[in-house]
């Protein structure tokens, strides 16, 4: 990669000075491609626009990409949180342990359903759901006698949970494991895909994610009679889907419980597959840059890398940093500002769920304690990663961040 000291000059753009680039670099972003185009076109052509052939092809191969045995395509990642709650029979009086640092969507799946979360605080260094918090919280609602029923692993920023140490604790108080791998899609833990590994793991196709179809989501399980509730459930809860109707000449079918229109289109779905054949090679790539990136913050105090940890591969959906303000003597207000103006499209994943107005106001959840995540969510940024990225846009992510953060 192209050396970082190219686009290098000294007054901060916020203060007036030159930017590092003229165009905003965007954390995120899909890579298109010829025949992503091509793929679309065909379904265009052919007979079946909603969910057809397309469908089950693209459900085959997430199912051999995870090792899982099934694979429920559905319109978005939080429909997949959805039906997965639905499917496990998550309901009014129920509970649900979440990590607070996540996407509001894994809470919010809870509510859908009529449950509560119940937030659990992240291990300050790599954001990943904290184990001791999980078995206190746990010990306690159990303790009074709430009925929880699950535990979700969220692969924060694209690394696997501790999943051997979840599945411990969950079958020792018989609640289900569950999986938010939206940021995880091609990361392993030990020999074993994220998508594997839990009872049921969501994945969400939108185009900042590893691959696209527009929106798009999937759970993946080896458990038969869930995976069957979460194809009805996607499809209005109807017992018989056309295919079912069509080959056993029958117009019947009944609805016994309320269902939603949660189907991925086969234009979606031609998409979707022909994006997952470079999923490898993006992995790869989104994994060069962190390394650059990584090399780079060795060189500058006060900023930290999330932790990685031992035993699995890494997605890289996000590339979060912490920022110790009086070691750079920025913020992260002002930090995020600097960037902005040096045309850096930083972000910040995210505020903890727990703290938003739905939950902060919600006396039903009771208090929450997670300090260790209100206090990095006061110092977090996320750096632009997306495999599309350019050696130059990497350098001139590390330049930014040399020009805002090496203290003068
Ligand atoms: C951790 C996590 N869960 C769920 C979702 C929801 O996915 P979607 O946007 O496809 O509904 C997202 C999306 O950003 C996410 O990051």
């Amino acid at each position: 990669m192209k050396s970082s000291t190219d686009c290098k000059n000294d007054t901060l753009a916020i203060n007036g000075g030159k930017p590092v680039r003229t165009s905003m670099l965007p954390y995120g972003r899909q890579w298109i491609d010829e025949d992503d185009i091509a793929a679309v076109v065909e379904v265009l052509r052919g007979d079946w626009l909603t969910t057809g052939p397309a469908v089950e092809r693209f459900e085959k191969t997430l199912s051999e990409l995870t090792g899982a045995k099934y694979a429920v395509s559905v319109s978005n990642g939080t429909a997949a949180l959805h039906a997965m709650m639905h499917a496990l029979g998550v309901g009014e009086g129920d509970f649900v342990l979440v990590p607070t640092m996540t996407f509001a969507a894994t809470a919010n799946a809870v509510r859908f359903c009529g449950g509560t979360p119940i937030f659990v605080d992240v291990d300050a260094d790599s954001l990943l759901i904290d184990l001791a918090d999980v078995e206190a919280k746990l010990a306690r609602a159990i303790d009074v006698d709430k009925s929880v029923k699950a535990i979700v692993a969220v692969d924060f920023a694209g690394q696997p949970c501790d999943y051997d140490a979840l599945r411990t604790l969950a079958e020792r108080h018989h609640v289900a494991l569950l999986a938010d791998g939206c940021h995880a899609l091609g990361a392993t833990y030990g020999d074993r895909s994220v998508g594997s590994i839990a009872k049921m793991t969501a994945f969400s196709f939108h185009p900042v994610k590893h691959i696209t179809a527009g929106e798009g989501g999937a759970v993946t399980t080896n458990d038969e009679s869930l995976a069957t509730a979460m194809r009805q459930f996607r499809n209005h809860c109807m017992n018989r889907d056309h295919h079912h109707r069509k080959s056993q000449a029958t117009w019947e079918y009944d609805i016994e419980r309320l269902g939603f229109n949660y189907r991925l289109t086969d234009l979606q779905a031609a998409l979707a597959a022909s994006q997952m054949s470079k999923l490898r090679s993006w992995l790869d790539r989104r994994n060069e840059i962190a390394r650059a990136y990584d090399a780079a913050f060795e060189a500058i105090a006060g900023v930290a890398p999330l932790k990685n940890l031992a035993n699995r591969t890494h997605a890289y959906h996000l590339y979060v940093i912490r920022i110790d303000s009086t070691a750079t003597g920025i913020d992260r207000e002002r930090a995020f500002q600097a960037l902005r103006a040096e045309g850096i499209g930083v972000n910040v994943h995210y505020r903890p769920v727990h703290q938003l107005a739905l939950y902060a106001n919600d006396a039903a959840g009771g208090a929450v304690d997670c300090p260790r995540a209100e206090s990095v969510y006061a110092q977090m940024l996320s750096l632009p990663i997306f495999p599309k990225m350019t050696d130059d846009d990497v350098a001139h992510v590390i330049a930014a961040c040399q020009k805002v953060f090496v203290k003068r």
